[in-house]
């Protein structure tokens, strides 16, 4: 029987690393602060590389770990809040540079739940379109949407992505067993990016927007618990595994307390949860891939293990997946 799995996994972020040290030259906090508020300590910083270019290699290594050539993809999915440009798609221009020349392209904006939004999204195309081949990218670009005198935003964030090549083929593996995909618009307001100005030769009152994050923090941090815990739950529910099944839980690297407060509530120890946000921060759609590949490259990720990947983020948005290896 023809399953979704994930075959090839990749990760590229940035090579310039932005210390707390670095920021508190910059706006009014210390290093002692984030560390105990929110776990990073550092975080990746482009210095010109766009949203494109690290998809492009991050990909790059995902086919070739998964054995796939790009001229075979069938589709191309890119979750990302920080694109290029409006057109074309950041998975457009991946089509282009990497010639990837009969795959259908287009971007998702899920925030820091797309990658679990792209994953399922292209687990029912494959399996309704029958494509045999599929790339699904998260990857951002944050810091050119990042407000630098902000003290709340920018020690949180960093630039990077992550991409897997997903193969829909007879397989021993179940790969993407069950998606939880919710949002909840009514909490929009709790973390935007405003988009282009309205102001036409025909508005009545243009309306300038800051493209710029604007968060607020305790409503977000009250948001991402809640949801944590609710799709864990959801996804063991509908499924039947058990917790002691699953390998790690791979959430959506926020939050250093946010993953604790969560871990404490669902009762599961902290250390089967993987963590790298020390070293990467919050990379919004990035982020669950970037974990993957690490845990890859670890040698943490085998055969028939099963992951639960569970993600948040604006929207508010957020997501869990089963996937086994
Ligand atoms: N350095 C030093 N002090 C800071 C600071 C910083 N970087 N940021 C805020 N503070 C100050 C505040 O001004 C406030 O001071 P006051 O008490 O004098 O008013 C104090 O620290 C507490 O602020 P508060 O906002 O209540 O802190 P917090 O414990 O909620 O932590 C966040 C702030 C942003 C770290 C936390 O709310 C958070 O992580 N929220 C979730 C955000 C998130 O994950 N977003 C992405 C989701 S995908």
């Amino acid at each position: 029987m023809n399953n979704v799995t994930i075959a090839g996994i990749g990760a590229y972020v940035p090579s310039l690393v932005v210390t707390n040290e670095k920021i508190s030259e910059f706006v009014d906090t210390n290093n002692d602060w984030i560390v105990e508020r929110t776990g990073i300590t550092e975080r990746r910083i482009s210095e010109g590389e766009n949203t494109s270019d690290i998809s492009i290699e991050a990909a790059k290594i995902a086919l070739e770990r998964a054995g796939v050539k790009a001229e075979d993809l069938d589709l191309i999915i890119v979750a990302t809040i920080s694109p290029d440009m409006f057109i074309p798609s950041v998975a457009c221009i991946m089509q282009s540079k990497l010639n990837a020349g009969k795959a259908a392209c287009f971007d998702i904006s899920v925030a820091c739940s797309g990658f679990l939004y792209g994953l399922e999204i292209a687990n029912s195309m494959m399996k309704s379109m029958n494509y045999k081949n599929a790339l699904v990218v998260g990857a951002e670009v944050l810091s050119k949407v990042m407000d630098w005198s902000d003290r709340g935003t920018c020690i949180l964030f960093g630039d990077g992505g992550g991409a897997a090549v997903l193969k829909n083929e007879p397989s021993d593996s179940k790969g993407i067993i069950k998606s939880y995909l919710r949002s909840d618009g009514a909490k929009g307001e709790a973390l935007t990016i405003g988009a282009a100005d309205f102001n036409t030769p025909f508005t009545k009152e243009p309306q300038l927007k800051d493209r710029i994050i604007k968060m607020n923090g305790r409503e977000v941090f009250k948001f991402a618990t809640n949801a944590i815990v609710e799709s864990v739950n959801e996804i063991l529910k509908d499924t039947g595994v058990s917790l002691d099944e699953i390998k790690y839980i791979v959430p959506h690297q926020a939050n250093y307390r946010i993953i604790k407060s969560a871990a404490n509530k669902l009762g599961i120890d902290e250390e089967r949860w993987y963590l790298n946000l020390d070293r990467f921060g919050n990379t919004s759609a990035g982020s669950v891939p970037i974990v993957l590949n690490e845990m890859y490259e670890k040698n943490l990720i085998n055969k028939g293990d099963k992951f639960i990947l569970v993600a948040f983020g604006g929207g508010l948005t957020y997501a869990a997946t089963l996937v086994e290896w």
